[in-house]
């Protein structure tokens, strides 16, 4: 357990281990095969390996299941981590559909099992999704193209947590160019992406001959210089992460400051997250995926900061993973999802408004095994 934490949290932490270690194991059991995203009615029916294979979620059903077996050792999590692995070559195969997110679909599958289990294919796949990652590099602009079709020019913030894969990549082979584009991505994104005032763009469209900024779009948040919550989470991680493996202090000083931005804003609302902080009161969206992967970031934050300044990262998670827990956290084990009110994006339409997303229970997870000492760095 961390050192910070009080003992009526350690006893609500083992209590929330005990839940999650109960209801994963049963999702397991129904999922079988099937690579989870959004359960419908209930129950996680649809299988992402057959509805999109190069689906940019694919990867954290697996993540969730590597912690949870690093944590208790049960090989139902190792054995159907690994096949979604497997199912994941196809989408290597292929090629075609992949974007700049296999950062997060092989992080969490083939990278952490390597690291669990030195499995030589695994390591394989690493470094084909890091080349691949690599590949989407633009010299002209620094940065990493985000998606396909037409938008050779656009960065996004979601992608300061795929250079994990880059980082990776050079401490395995001690060749430092993976590292370096990492690098140049995120000083591209320190000097685009985020604001003056410690909030984040989703989106920067740049001008891919010579990286001008073209345009600011609101990209999943509610519009143009508005703040996506979730965007504003991937940069807290995602700088953090930078420091993490470069300790170039820039990146810290950066994740500090859209920290500060987040927390101040939770703080208006029961250290619940808003799908975007800058949107009109009505009607009002949450995504508590935003904040269950802030906590992750403001932890990671704490992780690097001198003594003194601790306390605010590390309270300010506890009490956001707290009121995510009390709130909107589904123990129903007849029923797949735990972490409720999760927003794909701000004007998402239909039936995705507020749902269980598989990301917002890896970190969900993550936070927690974090809190007690029992997660692995994934990143
Ligand atoms: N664009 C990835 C996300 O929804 O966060």
């Amino acid at each position: 357990m961390k050192d910070f934490l009080q003992e009526k949290d350690e006893e609500w932490l083992q209590e929330i281990f005990e839940k999650l270690d109960r209801k994963v194991m049963r999702e397991c059991g129904r999922l079988e095969d099937r690579i989870p995203y959004i359960p419908v009615n209930g129950r996680y029916s649809e299988d992402w390996g057959e509805k999109d294979i190069a689906w940019w979620t694919n990867g954290f059903w697996g993540g969730l299941l590597w912690q949870m077996y690093h944590a208790t050792n049960r090989p139902e999590y190792r054995r159907s981590a690994e096949r979604v692995e497997e199912r994941l070559d196809r989408s290597l195969e292929e090629y075609e559909n992949l974007y700049h997110d296999v950062g997060f679909m092989w992080m969490h599958t083939a990278v952490a099992d390597y690291s669990l289990t030195g499995n030589r294919k695994s390591y394989v796949r690493g470094q084909h999704a890091a080349n691949l990652l690599a590949g989407r590099f633009n010299v002209l602009g620094n940065y990493i193209r985000a998606w396909n079709d037409d938008k050779a020019g656009w960065m996004i913030v979601d992608c300061l947590m795929n250079l994990s894969l880059l980082y990776w990549a050079t401490e395995q082979t001690d060749d430092p160019r993976f590292a370096a584009i990492a690098r140049r991505h995120a000083d591209t994104a320190l000097e685009k992406v985020l604001r003056p005032d410690g909030s984040c763009n989703h989106i920067a469209i740049l001008n891919p001959e010579t990286g001008e900024v073209e345009g600011l779009p609101g990209g999943q948040g509610y519009g143009e210089g508005s703040a996506w919550s979730r965007g504003q989470a991937w940069a807290v991680y995602g700088f953090a992460i930078s420091y993490a493996h470069t300790k170039e202090q820039r990146y810290l000083d950066a994740a500090k400051r859209v920290a500060h931005y987040f927390i101040a804003n939770v703080a208006m609302h029961d250290y619940l997250p808003l799908s975007d902080f800058r949107a009109p009161k009505e009607p009002l969206y949450y995504d508590s995926t935003a904040g269950a992967c802030a906590v992750c970031g403001l932890l990671e934050v704490a992780a690097h900061v001198p003594e003194l300044e601790k306390p605010l990262y590390e309270q300010s998670a506890l009490r956001m993973l707290r009121a995510l827990e009390e709130n909107f956290c589904n123990w129903n084990e007849e029923e797949d999802g735990i972490l409720g009110m999760g927003k794909v994006a701000y004007h998402e339409e239909g039936d995705r408004q507020q749902v269980p997303i598989i990301y917002g229970d890896y970190f969900f997870a993550e936070a927690v095994l974090r809190l007690m000492g029992k997660d692995f760095f994934i990143w």
